[in-house]
């Protein structure tokens, strides 16, 4: 049976090389991501990367079929982009010096008092899957998405606030708008200012416009208004580095917290699905920032479920399970953080 697989998948495979299939596969993938490049040049580049992503893909999904690895990749809208693209232009998270904020008030809560499992989204604290384009905001969608869950918690209302305003107003907090930022000066904004506009009413402009690199880089006037405050914090906390037993018991205590990662590598930015477990993703080469929104275990092996910035294309659904209790595999619990109401 195994063989047999593996004898279609090769004749797959050997279907795909083939450059009718390879151009057909192209067409499709160009509509489905609405992809349009200014000229020949840039459409031959593109389909060039596209084509040794394809290749990528399709050896790692075969080493997966065979048991090697854990998760699977896909050819999503990134696919046509190198990594070193992808990092120099979603490379979004500037990194604090923890060592100023760490206290002693974390306690280890026992094992058997915290749940096996957590997933916020069933009790609705976590709002749709959005996407950061090519900005590197992800640190603003990222710490609005834990202010989102303890408004949620606290008034029953979910509401999306506006990472737009974040980008455009915290300049002066120390972010840097599309070129990057830190998740405690968004709070930090948030307090200063008595607040942030909800997204409805200061919506996200830098939608993923195709190698329009410069202009995506363009940060506008800071528009906030009082009308539109739909959210508030007043404090925020900072959890121990690299302790996932601590991240995971106050994951189950107050809900989704915002953490730093290593989204450097190619594996996760083709990620599709899976358990995605790659021993090299280094817990100190940190430079994107996400949502954990829950946890739990799959055939005894666990796992964070994390929520990305870079639409519903990418992963499951715009999500990612990170192998959990893996020595902080890609930096998941290197830099938690959570506001306070
Ligand atoms: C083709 O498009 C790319 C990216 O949009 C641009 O940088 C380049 O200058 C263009 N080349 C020509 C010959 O127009
Ligand atoms: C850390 O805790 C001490 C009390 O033990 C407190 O005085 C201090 O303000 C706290 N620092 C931070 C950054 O929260």
């Amino acid at each position: 049976m195994h063989t047999l697989c593996a004898m279609l998948l090769l004749a797959f495979m050997v279907f795909v090389y083939s450059s009718p299939a390879v151009n057909k596969l192209w067409e499709e993938w160009k509509i489905k991501h609405g992809k349009v490049y200014d000229n020949q040049t840039e459409l031959d580049f593109r389909r060039a990367v596209w084509e040794k992503n394809m290749h990528l893909v399709l050896r790692h999904n075969q080493e997966a079929s065979e048991g090697k690895h854990s998760f699977t990749l896909g050819l999503n809208h990134l696919a046509d982009m190198t990594a070193e693209e992808l990092n120099e232009k979603l490379n979004c998270l500037k990194l604090e010096n923890t060592f100023n904020f760490i206290n002693g008030t974390f306690k280890k809560v026992s094992g058997s008092s915290v749940p096996q499992s957590v997933d916020w989204r069933k009790a609705g604290l976590v709002g749709p899957v959005r996407n950061q384009g090519l900005c590197g905001s992800c640190w603003a969608f990222s710490s609005l998405g834990a202010l989102e869950g303890q408004l949620k918690k606290h008034t029953g209302v979910l509401v999306p606030l506006s990472p737009q305003n974040l980008v455009d107003c915290s300049t002066k907090d120390g972010n840097l708008g599309c070129r990057g930022g830190y998740i405690t000066k968004a709070y930090s904004y948030i307090i200063r200012n008595r607040g942030v506009d909800s997204e409805s009413f200061y919506p996200y402009e830098h939608k993923l416009k195709q190698h329009n690199f410069l202009k995506s880089f363009e940060n506008g006037k800071c528009r906030y208004s009082i009308q539109g405050n739909a959210g508030y914090c007043s404090n925020f906390h900072i959890l121990p580095s690299g302790d996932e037993k601590i991240l995971q018991s106050t994951v189950a205590s107050v809900g989704p917290i915002a953490v730093a990662v290593n989204a450097m590598l190619e594996s996760f930015h083709l990620y599709k699905g899976g358990l995605y477990d790659v021993t090299s993703c280094n817990p100190k080469l940190i430079n994107h920032a996400v949502l954990v929104v829950g946890y739990g275990t799959d055939a005894g092996r666990d796992y964070w479920i994390v929520k990305n910035s870079w639409g519903t294309a990418w992963g499951e659904g715009g999500y990612i399970r990170l192998a959990r209790n893996k020595n902080n595999l890609c930096g998941i619990a290197s830099f938690p953080v959570y506001p306070t109401l």
